[in-house]
């Protein structure tokens, strides 16, 4: 009788290649600003000052992938300064373009940083749906890992090994739900008309430059070539195991619950003010995730 291990099936992050800046990515404004911290052009920093924001880009786009980097964000006071790292189809998609976003919001001096997640879909952007969270750690002393598994059905937001956020496509959503390859993108800029106490706190350039840091680059996916129409399937290549992904283990529910009991400040689920009939997919929370 034929011995079957019992495995769990499903995507796996662990021990995916990381690629280099130079091979995946070209900065995409204040070009002067981004700097390779490493003679392999493995790392790279983007910082603002009174000057410029900048930032920098994927060479290709995804449809569906499993994206990540480790970043360490800038000390000191940083009160409007914000720093991205998202996927979007803005450029080509501009009335109804998809996004999935980490946004990083500084604060003022010794306060900590706020991680904001959020994601449109189809030109959904009548439609926020943000959450926002404190963390376990001081991102701006050493590297995390921030993480996106994107699917044709889940996205996951990762932080280091702890899935912070899931959203499961359901039907009610519509087109809300991330469908068309996107870009992916890290920026840093100044969002003093918003990012912080709702604009009160502005950059303060007293403090300038700030400086965010990148490093352990994983883009594991469906690259898409613009120019040429495949379907999802044929474009992911080795990545096709990104689709056998069907939600969280038990193990990482627990680590997530845990998470966001501890650590989830906001969500668009429970602002009443906003969206007096909660979106569709807000039922499920607690359920399918
Ligand atoms: C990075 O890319 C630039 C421009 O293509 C090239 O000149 C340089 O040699 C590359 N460096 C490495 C370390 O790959
Ligand atoms: C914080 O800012 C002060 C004043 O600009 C500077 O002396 C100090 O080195 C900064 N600390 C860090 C960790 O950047
Ligand atoms: C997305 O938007 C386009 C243009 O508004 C529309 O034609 C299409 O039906 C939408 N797709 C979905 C899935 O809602």
């Amino acid at each position: 009788m034929a011995f079957i291990p019992s495995c769990v099936l499903g995507f796996s992050s662990h021990g995916l290649p990381t690629s280099s800046f130079n091979e995946s990515f070209i900065s995409l404004f204040g070009n002067d600003h981004v700097i390779f911290l490493d003679d392999e052009r493995k790392s790279v920093q983007i910082s603002l000052d009174q000057s410029s924001g900048s930032g920098f880009a994927s060479q290709l786009t995804y449809l569906y992938s499993y994206f990540s980097a480790s970043i360490k964000l800038p000390g000191n006071y940083t009160a409007g300064v914000v720093v991205s790292y998202y996927t979007s189809n803005a450029d080509e998609y501009t009335t109804n373009h998809d996004e999935i976003d980490f946004e990083f919001l500084g604060n003022t001096g010794g306060k900590p940083w706020t991680l904001q997640t959020n994601f449109y879909g189809n030109g959904s952007t009548g439609r926020g749906r943000e959450e926002r969270y404190t963390l376990w750690f001081d991102p701006t002393q050493d590297f995390h890992s921030y993480s996106i598994l994107w699917t044709s059905t889940w996205i996951v937001y990762y932080v280091d090994d702890v899935p912070v956020r899931v959203v499961q496509k359901i039907d009610a959503m519509g087109g809300d739900f991330p469908s068309k390859a996107m870009t992916l993108f890290a920026t840093i800029w100044d969002g003093s008309n918003w990012a912080t106490g709702g604009g009160q706190n502005k950059v303060d350039y007293k403090y300038a430059p700030f400086i965010a840091k990148y490093s352990s680059f994983v883009l594991y996916g469906c690259s898409a070539n613009p120019a040429r129409e495949e379907s999802a399937a044929e474009m992911c290549g080795n990545a096709a195991d990104l689709n056998s992904f069907n939600g969280l283990t038990t193990e990482s529910k627990g680590k997530m619950e845990k998470f966001r009991i501890e650590h989830l400040i906001y969500s668009y689920c429970d602002d009443r003010s906003r969206y007096p009939t909660p979106l569709p997919e807000c039922n499920l929370r607690g359920k399918s995730s």
